[in-house]
């Protein structure tokens, strides 16, 4: 059966996009989907920002088929791994948890870069240009190791 992650934000329109459209060029298809959500629902059926549509181009990742959707606790089911951007989206989304089961698919993203020490990917949605070049980085190094873990499953 294929491994289920889920990436999400506060908009779903700036860093979880890039964390889906990241992840998907480095997992094999037929072994891993990958999907997006945010917690609030401002940004429902939106495009990507296009800060992020532009730095993903810049470096071969096309995020322009995604839409924004709301996370739903329905989510839980549907997914095996929860990847949250920040220590807010995690307790936005742990509040919404049914069980531990539910609790336990979820973690900060950067914890795989950076264990147990609580980094968040900063939101870039206010700030400039650099912000989402950061992010991206971040998120494509966090991308690495959860690929490289993915495709040994
Ligand atoms: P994201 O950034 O959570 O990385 O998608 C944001 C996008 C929009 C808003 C907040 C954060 N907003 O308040 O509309």
């Amino acid at each position: 059966m294929k491994t289920r992650v889920l990436m999400v934000c506060l908009g779903n329109i700036c860093r979880s996009p890039l964390a889906e459209g990241i992840l998907k060029s480095k997992v094999d298809p037929n072994k891993v989907s990958i999907d997006s959500a945010g917690t609030g629902s401002w940004h429902v059926d939106h495009l990507p920002d296009p800060r992020s549509i532009s730095v993903g181009k810049r470096y071969g990742v096309d995020i322009t088929g995604q839409r924004g959707r709301q996370f739903e606790p329905a989510d839980f089911d549907r997914f095996d791994h929860i990847y949250v951007m920040d220590t807010s989206n995690y307790d936005d989304v742990i509040a919404q948890a049914r069980n531990e089961e539910d609790k336990n698919k979820v973690q900060l993203i950067l914890d795989e870069i950076f264990p147990g020490e609580k980094v968040d990917v900063p939101d870039p949605y206010h700030g400039g240009e650099h912000g989402f070049e950061n992010v991206f980085q971040m998120l494509d190094e966090a991308c690495e190791i959860i690929a490289s873990k993915l495709n040994k499953e």
